[in-house]
């Protein structure tokens, strides 16, 4: 049996497509990169997404193409990309930002039309649809992680459109794979535990206080320190992700490993759990989505109920104030991606976005609010007087608009 076949059956159960189970999300989207592009292709992305993601695209010997992103969910606005955009590149590659969907069906008729393929990031999407179709089916290939919504601290999935390519993939992982270690299993079966642990006591400021000033954290700021000579450096080296694995690994050092059977037992049990999980998100989405801070993108898709988002973004001002206040609060937000990769990187590394304004705008006020602390932001948020910040850009109508002010939780 192909490693990992029991999770990718579970997956595939999930979604309807045939599935290849990985370590992680980064190495399925490796994958999907290597087998659908050619070295020195171009790959449209949004600039509002995780620094190792842009990693994993070097890595795997594209050039990043930045592209302008709707200022209201920081995803690909496929009509703000220049025509002389879309006929240079050579794939397309979605982010589901915080679970909001990617506008799928435009982008996916768009690369049909141009004969390339859409590799979809669904790592924070595991339980969006459009139109009733779950993120992860619409492109060409996808990456689901397990880090996320079941924080499992490992664990992810490559889901594609038919078993030969699904067992082409199998043997392309194995090569990818680094042996297992019993040490590194149990740290990362561990690792969930204590973390919970940390929640459940009520000691998340404290840890997170001495992580920051022991400096046991791999990132001072929002993004990863670039160390531009060394990426340069590697970029020769480039497809090889042995060659960026400083950067890729961030977050998630095991991010390549064969882990045991430890680890994918562990990962199964949160797997069965996942339904709960996501519903539990929904009520926390419903609470956020009914504050004054909420991106309207939520209002849009109040017709389908609530989503069972990663993370709500909360449009506020003074954020970066308000992450360290909410610290005091037993918050610690995380998934900020600030600035965006473009203004992260430059361009040496990355194509620059022909418009970066509402990337910028949306990296710099945007506060990644986890539903399931959905009361607790809130009250703290409202007892810190956040105030809702407002893009200063003409906005184009991308929502429901009808007048219904909501109110901040408390007041
Ligand atoms: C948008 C996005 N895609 C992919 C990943 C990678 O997921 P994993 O940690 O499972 O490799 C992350 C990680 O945070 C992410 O934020």
């Amino acid at each position: 049996m192909p490693y990992g076949s029991r999770l990718a059956a579970m997956m595939t159960r999930r979604i309807g497509r045939e599935c290849v189970y990985t370590p992680s999300a980064r190495l399925a989207l490796y994958l999907a990169l290597r087998r659908w592009c050619r070295p020195g292709g171009r790959v449209l992305m949004s600039p509002v997404n995780d620094d190792v993601i842009l990693f994993v695209v070097l890595a795997a010997g594209l050039r990043p193409v930045q592209a302008p992103v709707s200022q209201w969910d920081g995803n690909i606005d496929p009509t703000a990309v220049p025509e002389s955009t879309w006929r240079n590149v050579d794939a397309v590659l979605t982010t589901n930002l915080y679970g909001l969907p990617d506008r799928v069906v435009e982008l996916r008729s768009r690369c049909d039309q141009l004969g390339i393929p859409l590799i979809e990031d669904a790592a924070h999407a595991i339980g969006t649809h459009v139109d009733g179709q779950p993120i992860g089916t619409f492109g060409t290939a996808a990456a689901f992680s397990l880090s996320k919504h079941v924080a499992g601290m490992a664990g992810g999935f490559l889901a594609v459109e038919d078993a030969r390519t699904r067992r082409e993939l199998e043997l392309l992982r194995d090569d990818l794979l680094t042996p297992r270690r019993l040490r590194d299993d149990l740290t990362t079966t561990l690792r969930p535990l204590a973390r919970s642990a940390v929640r459940t006591l009520h000691l998340v400021r404290p840890v997170w206080r001495t992580m920051q000033r022991l400096k046991l954290l791999e990132r001072d700021e929002f993004r990863m320190a670039l160390h531009a000579p060394r990426l340069a450096r590697s970029a020769r080296q480039a497809p090889s992700l042995t060659a960026y694995e400083p950067w890729v690994r961030v977050d998630l050092h095991g991010f390549r490993s064969r882990h045991g059977a430890l680890v994918r037992g562990q990962l199964e049990l949160r797997m069965t759990l996942l339904d709960g999980d996501l519903a539990r998100r929904r009520t926390g989405v419903s609470l956020l989505s009914g504050t004054t801070w909420a991106t309207p993108a939520l209002r849009e898709r109040a017709g389908d109920g609530p989503p069972s988002l990663f993370r709500v973004p909360l449009l506020v001002h003074d954020r970066d104030t308000l992450l360290e206040r909410l610290v005091n609060h037993g918050v610690v937000a995380g998934y900020v991606y600030d600035p965006p990769l473009d203004d992260y990187a430059g361009a040496e590394f990355v194509e620059p976005s022909p418009d970066p304004t509402a990337a910028r705008w949306f990296a710099a006020h945007t506060l990644p609010a986890d539903p399931l602390l959905a009361r607790r932001i809130a009250a703290a948020l409202t007892k810190e007087r956040a105030t809702p910040a407002h893009p200063p850009l003409p906005t184009k109508p991308v929502l429901d608009t009808t007048p219904t002010p909501p109110t901040p939780l408390g007041q």
